[in-house]
């Protein structure tokens, strides 16, 4: 493949294959110097139309750790402001020969458009549009769970069948409920949605997973939980249910991490909305993932990028270091 815009692109092959490279990459981190020259001489732009901390910082992470020239774009101080469209702006930069453009947007479809429109030559990564997809971040808690769950050893088999996973909360605006819905079915996992009837998108019957909407219920059967933050940027009306009544029917507090198996893991891809859908003592528990989510999200885009722009089999013992 030449870009990487949705999850539901991703045979099961395709995902072992990113899941094993970044296996190989995380060695690299371990390393005194910790990069490669495998991009050197090539071109990566983070192009962020929409807020973010964790996606912008790693990708930007694994390009250099790749070696790559990387110039960051954010639309606030462009000249979006003025009214510049995506293309010009994509046109602008393709102007100073970039090979990829690593691209979040508040519009559904953008990295799409961008990809197929015909207006650059640079492979494609999308790092969120809208509330469709966020792909690299279903891979980085791919990669967690199966770390987690199964083991650090690689190869086809190594992947996530028969795991119970439950994502809980604002399904209905999230990009990672889409994208891990997706993931998760093509690496054989059975999903459980749990969310307020409200929070949940039209077409949701239609995903690959059950839906429930009794957190309680579905705790004992989980193999990890995966919290979502509520949304309340993309949302119109008042929210509701209320805040209150949010945390009290769906928020993962002490008492509830306490009913999942003793081997469960709690999930949140970040930001936390501390209070409200996860407490502070599950957050800070060494059940809770997302510090380490964060970083295994360096090494999925280590490998996404390598095997968009790169190709060969990849061996971090074999590999040469690149001068810091
Ligand atoms: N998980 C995630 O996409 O976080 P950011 O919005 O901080 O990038």
């Amino acid at each position: 493949q030449r870009h990487l815009i949705s999850a539901a692109d991703l045979t099961r092959d395709d995902a072992v294959l990113i899941l094993d490279t970044a296996e190989e990459m995380a060695r690299v981190a371990d390393r005194p110097i910790k990069k490669l020259p495998t991009l050197r001489g090539r071109t990566v732009v983070n192009l962020f139309f929409e807020d973010s901390t964790r996606t912008r910082i790693s990708f930007e992470a694994a390009e250099k750790r790749l070696s790559a020239d990387v110039i960051n774009f954010t639309a606030k101080g462009s000249s979006v402001s003025k009214g510049e469209s995506l293309k010009d702006t994509a046109q602008t930069l393709e102007a100073m020969g970039v090979d990829a453009v690593v691209i979040r947007h508040g519009a559904s479809g953008a990295p799409y458009r961008l990809a197929t429109s015909g207006w650059i030559d640079a492979a494609v990564i999308n790092a969120g549009d809208g509330t469709h997809q966020h792909p690299t971040q279903a891979l980085l808690d791919a990669f967690t769970m199966r770390r987690r769950l199964v083991g650090r050893d690689t190869g086809l088999g190594r992947d996530l069948a028969g795991k119970r996973i439950t994502i809980v909360g604002d399904v209905l605006h999230s990009r990672v409920a889409r994208s891990n819905v997706e993931l998760l079915h093509t690496l054989g996992a059975d999903v459980t949605l749990v969310a307020p009837p409200t929070l949940l998108p039209v077409g949701v019957p239609s995903w690959p997973c059950e839906i429930s909407y009794d957190l309680d219920s579905t705790l004992p059967k989980s193999d990890a939980v995966m919290m979502l933050r509520v949304q309340r940027e993309r949302m119109n009306a008042a929210f509701f249910p209320t805040e209150r009544e949010y945390a009290r029917r769906y928020g993962l507090d002490a008492d509830r991490m306490a009913k999942m198996p003793e081997h469960a893991i709690v999930m949140h891809p970040g930001p936390m909305v501390r209070g409200m859908e996860i407490t502070a003592e599950v957050a800070d528990s060494p059940r809770c993932t997302a510090v380490e989510q964060v970083s295994n999200g360096v090494s999925i885009r280590m490998a996404v990028l390598y095997l968009l722009l790169g190709g060969a089999a990849f061996d971090a013992k074999a590999a040469p270091e690149a001068a810091n």
